[in-house]
């Protein structure tokens, strides 16, 4: 079915410069751009965004991370839109991601690793109105 995904171009991808790249292959891949908005999370939003991973030991350094720079945030929508997408931008680790795949192509580590994407469709509505409103939605 035609379902929708949540992504970010993070901090690192932007600041490097492949934001263009980043959405063409993006697009080049059939996903249809419903949101889209440069914007940049304070400390608290990425705590709440991140609350899942706030046990882990590197919590604080993500946080750090995803606020300290513009992001570019996104809704997709297409045809098993979560699981494509995963596949396109391939594993967290861009050492473990497969060639040709978004992560692989721009991502300089397991934290800095260029962009998100929303690991269930309940995760990827929840990630979408974290960042958008029903305005900015098409
Ligand atoms: P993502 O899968 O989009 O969401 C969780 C993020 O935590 C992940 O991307 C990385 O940015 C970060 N992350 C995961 N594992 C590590 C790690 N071992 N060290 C630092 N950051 C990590």
């Amino acid at each position: 079915a035609t379902n929708r995904t949540f992504t970010m171009i993070k901090p690192d991808a932007v600041e490097n410069g492949h934001i263009g790249a980043i959405l063409e292959k993006i697009t080049a891949a059939g996903f249809r751009i419903v949101a889209l908005k440069l914007t940049q999370m304070t400390v608290a939003d990425a705590q709440e965004f991140y609350a899942v991973h706030s046990e882990r030991p590197f919590f604080g350094e993500l946080v750090e991370f995803m606020s300290r720079g513009p992001i570019v945030a996104a809704i997709l929508e297409k045809e098993n839109a979560v699981e494509d997408f995963r596949t396109l931008i391939g594993a967290t680790n861009p050492a473990d991601a497969a060639e040709g795949t978004i992560r692989k192509l721009y991502a300089t580590s397991v934290g800095e690793n260029a962009v998100h994407g929303s690991d269930s469709d309940e995760n990827a509505a929840i990630e979408g109105v974290f960042h958008f409103s029903g305005r900015e939605m098409f």
